[in-house]
C-alpha cells in the first residue's frame, strides 16, 4: 500500500515528538489505544490561562499513519481554543493525510486523544 507523500513527511520529520510533565496543572494528557491493532498514542497539550493551547506534544508507538495523523494534529491544535480542537475530526485529519479507508482507524486514534486530553484537563480544573 503507497501511503501519501503527506503520511511520509510526518512518518519521517515527526513534528512535536515528546512529553512534558503530567505533573504540570497547566498540561493535560490524553492517552488512547486502538483495538483493532493495539497501536497506543499519547497526546499532551500545553493549556494557557485563557484556554488556548500553547504547545502539544505526543508519543506515539503504532503505525506510520497513526504518528501521521498524531503529528499533524500537534500542529493544527496549537493556537486554538480546547473547544475548537475537539472540532477536528478523524475526517479532517484523514482527508489531509489522504488516508485509504483501512487507515481510517488511526485518525480515529488521534481524534480520541484530542477529546481524552480536553477531558482530562476539564477534569483537573474541576
Ligand atoms: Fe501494527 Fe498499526 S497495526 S502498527
Ligand atoms: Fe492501527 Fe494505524 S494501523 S493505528
Amino acid at each position: 500500500m503507497a501511503y501519501s507523500e503527506k503520511v511520509i513527511d510526518h512518518y519521517e520529520n515527526p513534528r512535536n515528538v515528546g512529553a512534558f510533565d503530567k505533573n504540570d496543572p497547566t498540561v493535560a494528557t490524553g492517552m488512547v489505544g486502538a483495538p483493532a491493532c493495539g497501536d497506543v498514542m499519547r497526546l499532551q497539550l500545553k493549556i494557557g490561562d485563557n484556554g488556548i493551547i500553547e504547545d502539544a506534544k505526543f508519543k506515539t508507538y503504532g503505525c506510520g499513519s497513526a504518528i501521521a495523523s498524531s503529528s499533524l494534529v500537534t500542529e493544527w491544535v496549537k493556537g486554538k481554543s480546547i473547544d475548537e480542537a475537539t472540532e477536528i475530526t478523524n475526517t479532517d485529519i484523514a482527508q489531509e493525510l489522504a488516508l485509504p479507508p483501512v487507515k481510517i482507524h488511526c485518525s480515529i486514534l488521534a481524534e480520541d486523544a484530542i477529546k481524552a486530553a480536553v477531558s482530562d484537563y476539564k477534569s483537573k480544573q474541576a
